[in-house]
Order: C-alpha cells, then sequence, then structure tokens
C-alpha cells in the first residue's frame, strides 16, 4: 500500500485536535496562507511567460521600486485573509500602514503580518523567491480600532510563523511553536503534502551566507569572524548567498550553518525588516533548534518601535551563531 498521504488540511486539522480548547480559528488562517500561496505559486512558475514580469511604477515604504509580483502576491494574501473573520489586521512589507479588515466583514483575534514576495530581486532571473508569514493574538481590546501598536510585539510571541519558497518545488515549511513542519506542493493535485515532519537544523555546518560585497563597510569584528571561517576553522566553510532570506534560511535549515545581514556604515540598522521578515524567521530558527541575533540580544526578545523597522541579523546553526557572538563581544 501506499504511504500514507497527509495534506496541509488534516495536518492542521489533527494539529487543532491535539487542543481540546483551539477553536478552529486558526487552522482556517493556516489554510488561507496555503491557498494563497498555491496562486502565489502559480503565478510565479509562469512570470517568465506573461506580463506579470517587471517593474511597476509604484515604490514601497522602503523607496524600493515594487515588482508587479509583489503587488499581486500582496493582494492575493489580503484577499484570501480579510473575509475569514478570524483577524482583526494585517501588514506587509508592501503596505505603509497597518491593512484593516474592511467593515463588511467580522473579525477575529488574530493579526497576519507578511513579505509577500521575498526575495524580489530574484523573480526576473528564474532564483527561488519566496513568502514570510506571522501570526499574533491580539492583545488590545477587541472592541476598539486596531492601530500600529498592536503590530508592535516581540517575536517571542508569535503564535504561528511560516515561509513558502517558490524553488525547484514549492514547500510549505510553519510552526505553531511544537515544531516545524514542511509540505511539498504536489501541481498535479494542487495539495501540499507533508514531505519534512520535524524538521531540525544541525548543530553547524559548512555554510556562511552573507552579501560579502559589503564587508568594507561592516566592523573589524565580523571581517574577522568571516576571515576565521575561511582561514582558521578546523571545518572547511563554503559560501552559499542566494539574495532570498527565504531560500538561504531554507538550505540552512536543512544543512547547516549561519546566515548574516549584519549592520555596516551604510545599514547602521542593517537591512532586513523586523516585524514581518525577521521575528517570524527567527522564530522558527529557534524552533528547530537554532538561533538568532542581532549581536547583542536574541531576535525574539526586541520591542519593535515602528512598523517596517530593520534590524541586524545573524542565525543559523548554534555553533556559528554562538561563534560569531564570540567574535563581536570581545
Ligand atoms: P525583499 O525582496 O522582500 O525586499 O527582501 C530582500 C532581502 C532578503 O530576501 C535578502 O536576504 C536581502 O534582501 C538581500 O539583500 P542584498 O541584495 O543587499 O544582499
Ligand atoms: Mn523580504
Ligand atoms: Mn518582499
Amino acid at each position: 500500500m501506499e504511504k500514507e498521504l497527509v495534506n496541509l488540511t488534516r495536518f492542521t486539522l489533527e494539529e487543532q485536535r491535539k487542543h481540546p480548547e483551539a477553536t478552529g480559528d486558526f487552522t482556517l488562517i493556516l489554510q488561507q496562507i496555503g491557498f494563497a500561496a498555491k496562486i502565489i505559486s502559480k503565478e510565479v512558475n509562469k512570470a517568465g511567460l506573461v506580463r506579470i514580469l517587471g517593474k511597476t511604477d509604484t515604490f514601497n515604504y522602503h523607496g524600493e521600486q515594487q515588482q508587479k509580483l509583489d503587488v499581486y502576491a500582496n493582494e492575493i494574501l489580503i484577499n484570501s485573509l480579510e473575509y475569514t473573520g478570524k483577524i482583526c489586521g494585517m501588514a506587509s512589507e508592501e503596505v505603509d500602514d497597518i491593512i484593516p479588515i474592511p467593515s463588511i466583514y467580522s473579525k477575529g483575534k488574530y493579526l497576519v503580518v507578511f513579505d509577500p514576495i521575498d526575495g524580489s530581486s530574484n523573480i526576473d532571473v528564474n532564483i527561488s523567491i519566496g513568502t514570510i508569514f506571522g501570526i499574533y493574538k491580539r492583545k488590545s481590546s477587541a472592541s476598539g480600532n486596531i492601530t500600529q501598536k498592536d503590530f508592535l510585539n516581540r517575536g517571542k510571541d508569535i503564535v504561528a510563523a511560516g515561509y513558502i519558497i517558490y524553488g525547484s518545488s514549492t514547500m510549505f515549511v510553519y510552526t505553531t511553536g511544537n515544531g516545524v513542519n514542511g509540505f511539498t506542493l504536489d501541481p498535479s493535485v494542487g495539495e501540499f503534502l507533508l514531505s519534512h515532519p520535524n524538521l531540525r537544523i544541525p548543530e553547524y555546518g559548512n555554510i556562511y551566507s552573507v552579501n560579502e560585497a559589503n564587508s568594507p563597510y561592516w566592523d573589524d569584528k565580523i571581517n574577522q569572524y568571516i576571515d576565521f571561517l575561511k582561514k582558521y576553522s578546523e571545518r572547511k566553510y563554503t559560501l552559499r548567498y542566494i539574495g532570498s532570506l527565504v531560500s538561504d534560511f531554507h538550505r540552512n535549515l536543512l544543512k547547516g550553518g549561519v546566515f548574516l545581514y549584519p549592520a555596516d556604515i551604510n545599514r547602521p540598522n542593517g537591512k532586513l525588516r523586523l516585524v514581518y521578515e525577521v521575528n517570524p524567521m527567527a522564530f522558527i530558527m529557534r524552533q528547530v533548534g537554532g538561533m538568532a541575533t542581532d549581536g547583542k540580544q536574541d531576535i525574539l526578545e526586541i520591542l519593535p518601535e515602528s512598523l517596517h523597522q530593520t534590524t541586524p541579523l545573524i542565525m543559523g546553526s548554534e555553533f556559528e551563531v554562538k561563534k560569531y557572538l564570540e567574535f563581536v563581544n570581545n
């Protein structure tokens, strides 16, 4: 007999049943993100063929010219989530302010944050890109309107986080705080099937992943760390850098190693965005047994001050991240 197939719907339902107090709200949100992911995946696959390629004439909060796919994926996620009745607002890399729920729909207790397309600069060159999401429970009173402040939570308060990677296959990887599981999209049936149960990152690896063109602008200690990996470590390290956080993260999760986007002279607060990019990934990293830091503190402990704030990020296997901290803090 064929091995039992577990799709995303079954998995989320079985997880829900483990928690008798669960209302199913959460399960529905995850399923809707899975639905949006399939639509985005289909569009990504044909990006080389049709009108969707290329840039729009609009710019996002960070002054980056938006790719058509950024805008498309953003709309798909909003449309898939706003009518569920389970969330009270959203925040996205592509939208300056928070995204309220239209008054025609009822609201729920969850907040969803996302980076609709991560690695946008890779779209036009057929290289893996992704989607990142995080889910929080609203803390303020349910009777009032939500504000930006509702979204300024520490990463450790996340209740679920995940990413979708649009690679040689499309995968949906997520956690609700009880381990991380990966599902691969079978395009012939349009379902995410459990393919990578209970993912763990190796304690150390042999990959370092960083945009080394920025090295002249780093603190010397960071250069010394990278030099250590190259020349003085017992292990022979290799450099792998895709330039899509999701893709670099996914590879390092499976193989072990470290990803860095540290501060530099031009970007004293790093490049990656805390609320909807870094926190969900750091939450997943913690769940698979790895670490994420800004060099001073655990990423998950940072209290964000604004929706689009950036942070330095060093994350990956415990050995390489601890070694980084030894270098920069001595
Ligand atoms: P986004 O496409 O959502 O703006 O994110 C791009 C990010 C991230 O995916 C990646 O790790 C990093 O930018 C790459 O930056 P550099 O091109 O500066 O290396
Ligand atoms: Mn991104
Ligand atoms: Mn993006």
